[in-house]
């Protein structure tokens, strides 16, 4: 069977890098990677960079010949007006952003986002004709628990009203359980494609089958070029949502690498 979905290798940079380093980050990508800078080929992978808000426009620049997408890491719940510090859905539009995560468990953890908030964002995002990298995933004590399958799929019911306004391939469904978010410790892939492959059919179920086949389900969480192959062979993981070995090119094109290889192996 031959699966439509397109692989997504995603860098998710947090509040890091500085004007300096995302030169270098792009000039470097584009040794690596020419492929991606050939905007006459069509690289069997989509490649996508979500620096910080202030960055967007000068990777935009940078990336301007590429066949790479440019996405923001957080939006705004509201459209506009007396909020101070919150970057709407219309402006990362107007920077050209392609994608936005939402629901990133630091935003949930640190910053207080609820799942109205994360609808919310759906809604602002939509509206805008981004599409919504949406993550789901559970802490520690709940898969300690045996918990986490009704945990992470609770998130998705959360907002499902609102994932049914997404054509399919609008969407990506990052699974990113958070004991494994920067702390090195990665889940095992059999584990993390069995949570893949629920998310799918939760989607099959609740969004229909056009989403459970085109819509991509990614892994994040301490996913590096020594343990990247293992996830991305796995049927129901499109590729990875990369915090910390996105910071670096050579990491970051390596990622890349490994999953064009598997797909066009
Ligand atoms: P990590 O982060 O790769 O550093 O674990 C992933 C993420 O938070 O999206």
């Amino acid at each position: 069977m031959t699966i439509a979905r397109t692989p997504l290798i995603a860098a998710n940079w947090k509040s890091n890098q500085r004007w300096d380093t995302c030169v270098d980050f792009a000039t470097e990508l584009k040794e690596l990677l020419p492929e991606q800078f050939d905007l006459d080929s069509e690289p069997p992978i989509d490649v996508l960079i979500c620096p910080p808000f202030p960055y967007i426009p000068l990777l935009g620049m940078l990336l301007e010949e590429a066949t790479v997408y440019l996405g923001s890491q957080d939006v705004s719940r509201y459209t506009g007006g007396a909020y101070t510090g919150d970057v709407s859905a219309a402006m990362l539009a107007d920077l050209e952003c392609d994608y936005c995560i939402v629901g990133h468990s630091e935003r949930r953890n640190v910053f207080g986002d609820t799942d109205e908030t994360v609808a919310e964002k759906l809604l602002r995002l939509y509206d805008e004709g981004l599409v919504p990298i949406l993550c789901v995933g559970e802490p520690l004590e709940v898969r300690d628990a045996g918990q986490a399958m009704d945990f992470t799929l609770g998130q998705l019911d959360a907002v499902c009203s609102q994932l049914r306004r997404f054509d399919p391939d609008r969407l990506v469904i990052a699974y990113e359980p958070l004991w494994a978010i920067g702390t090195g410790r990665n889940a095992e892939a059999g584990d993390a494609q069995e949570m893949c492959s629920a998310i799918r059919e939760w989607a099959a179920a609740q969004l229909g089958t056009a989403h459970a086949e085109a819509t991509p389900v990614l892994y994040g969480g301490s996913v590096k070029p020594d343990n990247a192959r293992d996830y991305f062979s796995q049927t129901d993981i499109d590729g990875a949502l990369v915090g910390g070995a996105s910071l670096k090119a050579d990491k970051f094109a390596k990622l890349v690498k490994i999953c064009q290889d598997l797909r066009t192996s």
